[in-house]
């Protein structure tokens, strides 16, 4: 009989290799063998685990997490997606934001709404799942929908309760909030981390739960996701639970109505950030009744019912080295201060935009000034004015270009006709791919996250094949040379391995993902949707043509003139023809996904006249969250009429022709359930 000894050994051996080829692998990015022998490795490990129990470590490679998220963690679904915020400035932001929601739910009476007020702790977000009142795993955010599992870190987390007995609790519930480090435990990792946000993040993505152990990560619950039963009325409510199942809450946390007490607390608790254990960049608003949450539900990756007011942040002084002038895949023209680098709160600043020229003019900011830069949270760091005594003699004014940087194209300002002004921004007048700024970030877009969303590759990556002639148009992703990729400086059999499989498991994408992806201007996620239920599929689409009529396109809502111009303007270009049917060849789509009861599925409905105590954009969303669709003309499309208070005649008449149903606001209600 082999001896104890002998097996603890023999395993321990392995265990040391296959600790050695990790770090190899993940942390210098050199793998010393390829994967089969690592996974035969790997494999031999489970087996002696499997087979002597005395030898099952809680930190074995096999169950410990890696040295990277991207590449090292398993990844786990959200039940429900990780939403981010939406930011808030200042007084206008805030009111515009108030008249935006009572609009959508239509209170013309102010000052009536509740929000729980709670601080926006600058750390890391964290999904945990309790079943039976036991946490079961814990996940990263990670893109909102997906993120890294990363339980055992969790685990170390002293704040992380892993045993619930409250009767209250729910049986199956999600508990979110964000894991942090505060400010006196960031002092010894000062010379390993920029700020106490990266600590927090490093230290939760060790390899070695031991590792995630030594460093004082904290948690503060405040929301959650999935949950079974859970029959409160209030998010003030939800928090007293939370600390009463044995969750740490902030301390700060408040119920306030009306926006002016909202901004006199926040003036109030910016004066004190600084004396806090811990950063916050703001506070976090949130609509107090979950009633009023679930009718306002989200828009893109943002809840309507949530904003952010964040901190008008920090400050410092540094020179201009120079200006210069970036041009975006729009085309918009972006002045940027390169600044001597200087560190504002934690974070090393090289870069401020100066927003456009008028800025530029209105502060006569020049090549040299010395000026006052602020950073606030993650927000782009801008200059705010410019100290004149220090201003050298021979200081020049700067003049801004009159031409392309990039491409030597004719730039202009356009006239908005909504605000009858002209546009502050300057923008290079070509179109799709003739300027090379604009088609890189073009492509940058085309891979990012919410279009084709290509792991492994990013805008870095992107920059680098463009210099080396790669990629000229979106769809040379699909036909790249991985052979000559492997022989790139930095590249391997193992990182050129992962990204052909991201590129070949971007082909399949959503229609309106795929529409998104094209970066026409004006067609943002929303309208890409709109459009894709319209058109319907992809050869629909590349099929449109100068010649086309866009009339068809006014009568979808939510799409406008300045859309429907920015599509002409689109399809008319050569190249972005070309983009598109080369595109194709690759694309296989597939269905959006919903999360919809489908209780109107396949239905579609119009509005005519003016309902009652709901507003129009709430009753659109209420009817798209059941799988129906809206439409906005009479035809023989359309299911339903729902005629509110002085409906169009002309309308009810065309539906009665057509025998389309025509119902009453309170007939919906019904259907509504
Ligand atoms: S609620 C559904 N509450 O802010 C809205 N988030 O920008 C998002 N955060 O990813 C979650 N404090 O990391 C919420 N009291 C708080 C928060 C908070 C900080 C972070 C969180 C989230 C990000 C959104």
């Amino acid at each position: 009989m082999i001896k104890k000894k002998e097996i603890i050994k023999e395993y321990n051996k392995k265990i040391e290799l296959l600790n050695k080829y990790n770090k190899h692998y993940y942390d210098k990015n050199n793998p010393l063998v390829d994967d089969i022998k690592f996974d035969h490795l790997k494999i031999e490990v489970q087996n002696l685990e499997k087979k002597y129990i005395f030898l099952k470590d809680r930190l074995s490679p096999t169950i410990s997490v890696g040295y990277k998220p991207s590449k090292n963690f398993e990844k786990s679904k959200h039940r429900v997606p990780m939403l981010s915020l939406s930011n808030a400035f200042d007084y206008e932001d805030l009111q515009n934001y108030e008249k935006k929601i009572f609009n959508f739910l239509n209170i013309t009476k102010k000052n009536d709404i509740e929000y729980s007020v709670e601080p926006k702790i600058d750390g890391i977000s964290a999904s945990l799942t309790y079943k039976e009142g036991k946490l079961i795993s814990g996940v990263s955010r990670g893109d909102g929908k997906e993120g890294e599992l990363i339980t055992e870190n969790l685990k170390t987390i002293a704040d992380i309760p892993q045993t619930i007995v409250s009767k209250s609790f729910p049986k199956d519930i999600d508990i979110r909030g964000e894991v942090f480090i505060a400010n006196k435990d960031f002092e010894y990792l000062k010379d390993k981390f920029a700020n106490p946000r990266n600590a927090a993040s490093g230290s939760l993505r060790q390899k070695n739960p031991k590792e995630t152990k030594k460093i004082p990560l904290r948690f503060i619950a405040y929301t959650f996701g999935y949950f079974d039963k859970l029959s409160l009325k209030k998010q003030s409510e939800f928090i007293q639970h939370l600390k009463n199942w044995g969750f740490k809450v902030s301390k700060f946390n408040k119920v306030i109505s009306g926006i002016d007490n909202l901004v006199i607390n926040h003036k109030n608790f910016e004066d004190q950030r600084h004396d806090l254990e811990y950063d916050i960049d703001g506070l976090v608003y949130k609509i107090n009744d979950f009633e009023i949450q679930k009718r306002l539900g989200a828009v893109g990756n943002a809840p309507r019912w949530a904003i952010a007011h964040k901190f008008s942040s920090v400050s410092s002084f540094s020179k201009i080295l120079n200006i210069d002038i970036q041009v975006g895949r729009t085309g918009a023209l972006t002045p940027v201060a390169k600044i001597k680098p200087v560190n504002i709160g934690g974070v090393v600043v090289s870069n401020a935009t100066l927003h456009n020229e008028d800025e530029i003019s209105r502060k006569d900011i020049r090549v040299g000034d010395t000026v006052k830069i602020e950073r606030a949270g993650d927000v782009i760091p801008h200059v705010i004015s410019v100290d004149t005594s220090k201003r050298l003699n021979n200081s020049k004014k700067y003049y801004f270009p009159q031409k392309c940087p990039s491409c030597g194209s004719k730039v202009i300002k356009e006239y908005n006709n909504l605000t009858k002004k002209y546009d502050a921004v300057k923008r290079c007048t070509s179109e799709g791919f003739e300027c090379e700024k604009m088609a890189i970030e073009k492509i940058k877009h085309f891979i990012s996250k919410d279009a084709l969303n290509i792991d492994g590759l990013g805008k870095k990556v992107v920059e680098k094949f463009w210099d080396l002639k790669f990629i000229r148009l979106p769809h040379d992703i699909f036909k790249l040379d991985y052979n000559k990729i492997e022989k790139l400086d930095g590249w391997g059999k193992l990182s050129v391995s992962n990204l052909k499989y991201a590129i070949e498991k971007s082909r399949k994408i959503t229609l309106e993902k795929l529409i998104f992806s094209l970066g026409i201007r004006h067609i943002g996620q929303e309208n890409a949707k709109i459009i894709s239920q319209h058109i319907k599929n992809f050869e629909n689409f590349s099929k449109i043509s100068s010649g086309f009529n866009f009339e068809n396109f006014l009568n979808i809502d939510g799409i406008g003139e300045t859309q429907i111009n920015s599509l002409k303007k689109f399809f008319s270009n050569q190249t972005n023809l070309i983009v598109i049917n080369g595109i194709k060849k690759y694309m296989i789509l597939k269905k959006s996904e919903k999360t919809v009861s489908g209780k109107f599925k396949n239905k579609t409905f119009m509005f005519t006249g003016k309902l009652e105590g709901i507003s129009r954009a709430e009753a659109k969303s209420l009817i798209e969250k059941n799988s129906g669709k809206i439409l906005s003309s009479v035809n023989s499309k359309l299911n339903y009429l729902i005629i509110g208070d002085k409906p169009t005649t002309r309308k009810i008449n065309q539906a009665i022709d057509l025998k389309i149903k025509v119902i009453k606001q309170e007939d919906f209600k019904k259907m509504l359930n």
